[in-house]
C-alpha cells in the first residue's frame, strides 16, 4: 500500500508531465497507481484530448471514469506520446515494468510511439537494475520451459500465482538478477520459446525520464543526449 508521501510524489510527477501534453493530442497512456493520478490530473484540469490508447483494462475503466474516449492503436497509427510510470529506472531511461502485469501491451503502445515520458518517484531509480523482479509474460504451456531457461541464464524465475494478463498469459517474475548489460538480456530472454514479453525496456527506453523526490522533480531528458 503506497503512503500518502509516496502518493503525493506520483502526483508531482504525474502533473509534471502534462506541459508536453498539447490539447486535442492523441495519448498513450500506461497502467498502475502513477498513471491513475495522472489521469486524475488529466480530469481535474480539463484537457482535452482526441482520445488515448489504454496499456490495459484497468486504464481503459479509468479513462471511462474520466470520460476520455479511448481510441484502438489499430485505427490511430503512431502516437506522438505515450506516458508511463515503470517499477525500476536508471538514469538512462532504461526500465523494469511488469509490477502491474500490463507489460505487453505497454511495450507495444511504448514502440507505437514517438516520445515516451516515464513518470517515477525517487524510490524507484537506481544504479544498477534489477533489484526488482523482472516480470516476463510467457504462454500459458511454456511456463515450466522458459523457467528452466531463465534458470540456465542465472536468474531465479517465481511464477506469479493466481495472476493473469489481459492476454491470459501467466507471468515469471525473474529474481537475483544484476542487469549490467539491459539490451542484451532482453534479447537474450526474447529467444527463449514461450516467451511473449520481457518487461525490461532497454531497446525502446524512456525518452524522458520525470523522477519526483521529497522536495523537487527532476525531468532528465534522455533524448536529447543523443
Ligand atoms: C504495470 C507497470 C507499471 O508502470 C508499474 O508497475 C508501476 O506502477 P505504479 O505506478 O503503480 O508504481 O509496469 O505493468
Amino acid at each position: 500500500m503506497p503512503t500518502d508521501k509516496s502518493l503525493e510524489k506520483k502526483r508531482r510527477a504525474a502533473q509534471a508531465a502534462v506541459p508536453y501534453i498539447e490539447s486535442g493530442m492523441l495519448l498513450g497512456i500506461g497502467t498502475g497507481s502513477t498513471v491513475n493520478e495522472l489521469i486524475e490530473v488529466l480530469k481535474e484540469r480539463k484537457i482535452q484530448l482526441r482520445g488515448a490508447v489504454s496499456s490495459s483494462s484497468q486504464t481503459s475503466e479509468k479513462l471511462k471514469a474520466a470520460r476520455i474516449p479511448e481510441l484502438d492503436l489499430n485505427t490511430t497509427g503512431d502516437l506522438p506520446l505515450y506516458i508511463d510510470g515503470a517499477d525500476e529506472a536508471d538514469a538512462d531511461g532504461v526500465l523494469i515494468k511488469g509490477g502491474g502485469a500490463a507489460l505487453t501491451r505497454e511495450k507495444v503502445v511504448a514502440a507505437a510511439s514517438k516520445r515516451f515520458i516515464c513518470i517515477i518517484d525517487d524510490s524507484k531509480l537506481v544504479p544498477v537494475l534489477g533489484r526488482f523482479p523482472l516480470p516476463v509474460e510467457v504462454i500459458p504451456m511454456a511456463r515450466s520451459y522458459v523457467a528452466r531457461q531463465i534458470v540456465k541464464l542465472g536468474g531465479q524465475p517465481v511464477w506469479r500465482e493466481g495472476t493473469v494478463t489481459d492476454n491470459g498469459n501467466p507471468i515469471l517474475d525473474v529474481h537475483n538478477l544484476k542487469i549490467t548489460d539491459p539490451k542484451a538480456l532482453e534479447s537474450a530472454l526474447n529467444q527463449i520459446a514461450g516467451v511473449v514479453t520481457v518487461g525490461l525496456f532497454a531497446w525502446r527506453r524512456a525518452d524522458i525520464l520525470i523522477v519526483a523526490g521529497d522536495s523537487d522533480v527532476r525531468v532528465l531528458d534522455i533524448g536529447a543526449r543523443g
